[in-house]
């Protein structure tokens, strides 16, 4: 942040990851000029995930809170990420490819502050393996959401959603990429406008 912007308030962002963080990235590389939000935290369930050298590179806090010594025990790992997450005083938290479930008093502690990019067209296909699911289903589109997260999975508000077609000869992972590729352009623009004070859906074409 320059000192010009360090006179504005910005929207804090605190991005939480669990793999390569290309969604983070795509998010922290928008955030830029007269964008309504800075990243100010990058952390990751996964040490060894990708994305926190990318972040740390750019000049972001980054954390690793490994969820693995904490088995079961999904409210104490979830105590250790509040840690870091706290002092870094964030509006919103944008979760990018985070791969644990939350509890919801975690959940109920960021009310209304947390987005979620889901790669489905919600309410179709919550949780895992969406892309073969569309693809079993036969069904002629794909595509993801980004919504607000609330205690159930998947299910939040949807604050945009971006759909994309299915190809003849389809496998999961082509039409990931496809998907993907959008995912990388839909939750910028959700989160910009989100950041802004509007909820309304936002689906660019
Ligand atoms: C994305 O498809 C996201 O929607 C899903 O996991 C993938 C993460 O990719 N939940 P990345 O870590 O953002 O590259």
């Amino acid at each position: 942040m320059t000192k010009a912007e360090g006179r504005v308030s910005f929207k804090r962002v605190a991005i939480l990851i669990s793999g390569s963080g290309s969604n983070m990235r795509a998010l922290v590389e928008s955030m830029v000029g007269d964008h309504p939000a800075r990243p100010v935290l990058v952390a990751s369930n996964d040490p060894a995930a990708a994305g926190l050298i990318w972040a740390a590179g750019q000049g972001i806090a980054t954390a690793a809170i490994d969820h693995r010594p904490f088995g079961r025990d999904r409210a104490a790992f979830e105590d250790a990420l509040l840690t870091p997450l706290l002092e870094a005083t964030p509006h919103l938290i944008c979760l990018a490819g985070f791969m644990r479930i939350l509890t919801p008093d975690f959940i109920r502690s960021f009310d209304g502050r947390m987005l979620n990019i889901h790669p489905s067209l919600l309410p179709k296909y919550p949780g895992l393996h969406t892309h073969q699911r569309a693809l079993d289903a036969g069904d002629a589109e794909a595509g993801c959401t980004v919504h607000e997260v609330t205690a159930d999975l998947d299910a939040g508000p949807i604050l945009g959603q971006t759909r994309v077609p299915i190809v003849a000869g389809d496998t999961s992972s082509s039409l990931a990429a496809r998907v993907l590729a959008q995912e990388h352009r839909l939750y910028p623009a959700t989160l910009r406008r989100f950041a802004s004070g509007d909820r309304s859906r936002i689906d660019p074409a």
